[in-house]
């Protein structure tokens, strides 16, 4: 008896229903919208509609950019029921749902509203991309009946909530498209992991493969593109009702979204300007192996800058002892699970797993350790927010997992260790302190004898002073760079518009920009997180101030003000070296006769790094993409952050602080942190090998022998057939006795062994005469990393792909 009424009512509404035409950005409870209309928002940002994914015939409904000229879809409604003709109708029901129909009225997608609607329902599709159900009568209030923003498909749009909200049950989560002719949920989820100490986490299907690391109040732990920089803020909102995480971009004109592609990355990415015909990636995790959920086992520490990449935190020995199957590692001397352990503190981590953790943001450092000390199950503790000093308390409790080195940035964590492994150290200390003693007492000797020397020669010292503050105040003149003022240089670059970004590296972006008189300057703008930073760039100040050659990159200016500190370099317009010998068409413009001179360039710009300049210099992060281009392709050598001035003879030096990149990275240099002006000669043979094959060396992997570059051109070599190597792009161009001549030198540049290399002088006389060369030795490095490291697997690990693990300065182009 009941079907009577309802009939009824339904058939009033249709009758009702006028279909909607024209671009309005509402749908009212008596329109609807068919397949071929759409809805545009009010000022032409978003459009909704009707649309076929891809190579697809199907039709979904979805929301996409209407400026953009390749449709973008940022949402879709029937993800999982696609409708296979252009039937699909979207009204407003009775009830005040969203109702989507293909053929004879059947429902594919509808809303679910909980609560019973009062007045008529209208549907909008607001300018921020969200579409919305709100009462009629309500009109433009903040409150919606339902929001397409609660139910994200695999994009994230300024503003949009990644997260939970505790008061209506919702979880707000991306799903990947499964293809890009499917939007229904694929292999990848990235949601917000609820837990004490909250994260973000990537899974394919159930199995975690990526974290970004714990909200530490100013960013994700572990992952420094998802920071608030001078174009994205992040932030991240805990509270009884909800906990999530949303972005938003400081220059409201740019169009941004984040999205989680099919291959499990989530990527920043980034159009600007109406018309723009394609998207550039902004920044994107995982970025390399070590980010790679556990790759290193319990208690592992995963470093790419040492091989092999998988080590054992101080106080830890592998699990698997010398065995090469690395499962992690365990404890030297076990807990004695008692007030008696203590803690050990490390540095620049990425916050282990968080799953089992707690958090209490009101406790201080001092009173989180006392808690953590008197659970016997918490392993390790550290403040939950390092804004600041830092501050509250966050405990972790389990075998740690997950624990990668974040150079130059990363986090503190307190470990517990037994009271004997702390013994051990303390012991070490007092055998220090003992060695210091007795160095300061003979130190203190010596100075006494030789005060009574200088007493006698006080007459020579006088003359000897004056030279002394002659050669000072010489210093100090060399010192003093031309400084500039903050606004000139948001001026030149358009306020560090993302327009005027050149490229960005671990420490902030560089910017283009041209001067009031028309000088065009290159602008390194650090970030001010790192405090690290601060003290890599007065080294640079200081270094290329000093420095003038024709190949070495030219400083105009710095400028250090509050927060702001900004390096001036002239621009170089033709970018840098990698941007033309690996890429197909741009190659074609560096014919042998401009390579051979770009060769010489670099080798003599490195000669004055190390011998003629009045500092000896070694570079360290010599490398295709720090070498700048100008008008007439000629090479400067750039950033010089990472070097390393020796004083009087000494040539080689130690470092805990291996910076570079990998692929030229010395041997002895990537293992033994043993730096020289060789490893900078090894690395211009590895860019000689490139500049020769137009072939990057670290993307290359022989797939019959797993040769790299080094390996492949060194197997050539023995084979005689180097001509080979040579770029298929060079051609004509070839002088090919200079040619094999120089990969001859790149050979003797790239041996195993420092004592065998040619230093660069050699190098810059062998290039320039006929002279017979020395038959080189075995290559360092000849396997691809793929073959040394078990596990890793050419496809798609973060080592192989385009990105280089640049653990180094800004990357100036
Ligand atoms: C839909 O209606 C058509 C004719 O109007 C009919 O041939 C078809 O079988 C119907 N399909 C369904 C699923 O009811
Ligand atoms: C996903 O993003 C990564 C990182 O930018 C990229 O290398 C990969 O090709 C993308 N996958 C697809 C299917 O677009
Ligand atoms: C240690 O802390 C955890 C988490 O707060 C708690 O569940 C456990 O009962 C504590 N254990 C002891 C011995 O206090």
């Amino acid at each position: 008896m009941d079907i009577l009424p309802f009939f009824f009512i339904s058939f009033k509404l249709l009758f009702l229903f006028c279909e909607f035409s024209g671009a309005a950005e509402t749908i009212s409870s008596s329109q609807y919208l068919s397949d071929g209309n759409t809805l545009v928002s009010k000022n032409g940002t978003f459009e909704l509609g009707f649309f076929s994914p891809g190579s697809s015939k199907n039709r979904y409904l979805g929301i996409w950019y209407k400026k953009i000229p390749v449709q973008t879809v940022v949402w879709v409604a029937n993800r999982l029921s696609p409708i296979n003709d252009s039937s699909g109708l979207l009204m407003i029901n009775s009830t005040g749902n969203l109702v989507l129909t293909s053929q004879n009225k059947t429902v594919v997608w509808s809303t679910n509203l909980t609560s019973e609607v009062q007045n008529p329902v209208m549907a909008e599709l607001l300018d921020s991309g969200n579409f919305v159900l709100r009462d009629e009568q309500v009109g433009n209030s903040e409150t919606f009946l339902w929001q397409s923003f609660d139910y994200p498909s695999d994009t994230l749009l300024p503003e949009m909530k990644l997260g939970w909200d505790f008061k209506n049950g919702l979880e707000r989560r991306l799903t990947a498209w499964k293809s890009p002719d499917d939007p229904s949920p694929g292999d990848f989820i990235w949601r917000l992991e609820l837990q004490g100490y909250p994260e973000p986490i990537l899974l394919k299907g159930s199995e975690k493969v990526y974290r970004s690391g714990p909200w530490n109040g100013l960013g994700f732990s572990g992952a420094e593109a998802m920071m608030s920089n001078p174009d994205f803020i992040f932030n991240m909102v805990s509270n009884e009702e909800e906990l999530y995480y949303s972005f938003s971009i400081t220059d409201k004109s740019l169009i941004t979204r984040i999205v989680l592609n099919q291959t499990g990355y989530v990527r920043q990415r980034i159009a600007w300007s109406e018309g723009t015909e394609s998207w550039n990636v902004y920044s994107y995790v995982p970025r390399d192996y070590c980010d790679n959920y556990g790759t290193c086992g319990p208690y592992g520490y995963c470093i790419t800058s040492k091989t092999p990449i998988c080590q054992c935190l101080k106080g830890f020995k592998p699990k698997s002892g010398e065995n090469l199957d690395w499962q992690g590692c365990v404890r030297n001397k076990p807990l004695n699970y008692s007030n008696k352990d203590g803690f050990v503190k490390f540095s620049e981590l990425k916050l282990p797993d968080a799953s089992e953790t707690w958090v209490n943001n009101s406790m201080n450092l001092k009173e989180c350790r006392e808690k953590c000390l008197q659970n016997s199950s918490c392993m390790a503790y550290t403040n939950s927010d390092i804004r600041g000093a830092g501050s509250g308390c966050a405990m972790w409790f389990g075998d740690l997992i997950d624990i990668r080195n974040i150079q130059n940035g990363g986090q503190d964590l307190y470990m517990r260790m037994s009271a004997s492994e702390l013994e051990t150290e303390d012991d070490h200390k007092t055998k220090i302190l003992v060695i210091t003693a007795i160095v300061v007492a003979v130190t203190a000797g010596v100075l006494i004898v030789s005060y009574c020397i200088h007493k006698k020669c006080i007459y020579k010292s006088r003359a000897n002073t004056e030279e002394n503050s002659l050669e000072m105040h010489q210093e100090r003149e060399e010192l003093e760079l031309p400084m500039f003022d903050l606004a000139t240089i948001a001026k030149a670059t358009n306020k560090f518009s993302f327009c005027n970004k050149l490229g960005e590296g671990g420490f902030g972006v560089v910017y283009q920009g041209t001067l009031a008189d028309g000088q065009e300057i290159a602008v390194k703008r650090l970030s001010n997180i790192s405090g690290q930073g601060l003290n890599e760039l007065k080294n640079e100040v200081t270094l290329i101030a000093k420095l003038q050659h024709r190949n070495l990159v030219k400083l105009f200016g710095c400028c250090i003000e509050g927060e702001e500190k900004l390096l001036i370099y002239e621009l170089m317009p033709n970018k840098s070296l990698d941007y033309f010998i690996f890429d197909q068409t741009r190659s074609k413009l560096l014919n042998w006769s401009k390579r051979f001179n770009i060769i010489c360039g670099i080798a003599r710009g490195l000669l004055y790094l190390h011998q003629d300049s009045r500092l000896r210099i070694i570079h360290r992060d010599l490398k295709t993409s720090n070498v700048l281009l100008d008008h007439e392709m000629n090479p400067k050598i750039s950033d010089f952050g990472l070097a390393k001035t020796f004083c009087g003879n000494q040539t080689e030096a130690n470092t805990k602080r291996v910076v570079g990149t990998y692929g030229y990275m010395a041997p002895e240099y990537a293992s033994e942190g043993l730096f020289s002006a060789k490893s900078d000669v090894f690395s211009f043979g590895i860019l000689l090998l490139e500049i020769l094959s137009g072939v990057r060396n670290r993307g290359f992997y022989h797939p019959e022998n797993g040769l790299n570059l080094t390996g492949y051109a060194w197997k050539l070599w023995n084979e005689n057939k180097p001509s080979e190597l040579i770029d298929p792009v060079l051609g004509e161009s070839c002088n090919i006795s200079e040619v094999i001549r120089c990969i001859h030198i790149s050979l003797l540049c790239v041996q195993q062994y420092p004592v065998d290399r040619p230093n660069m002088s050699s190098v810059v006389l062998m290039l320039g005469s006929d002279n017979v060369l020395p038959q080189p030795k075995q290559p360092g490095f000849l396997m691809s990393r793929n073959k040394l490291e078990p596990g890793l697997s050419s496809g798609d690990s973060g080592l192989t792909s385009k990105n280089e693990i640049t653990i180094s300065l800004l990357e100036a182009r």
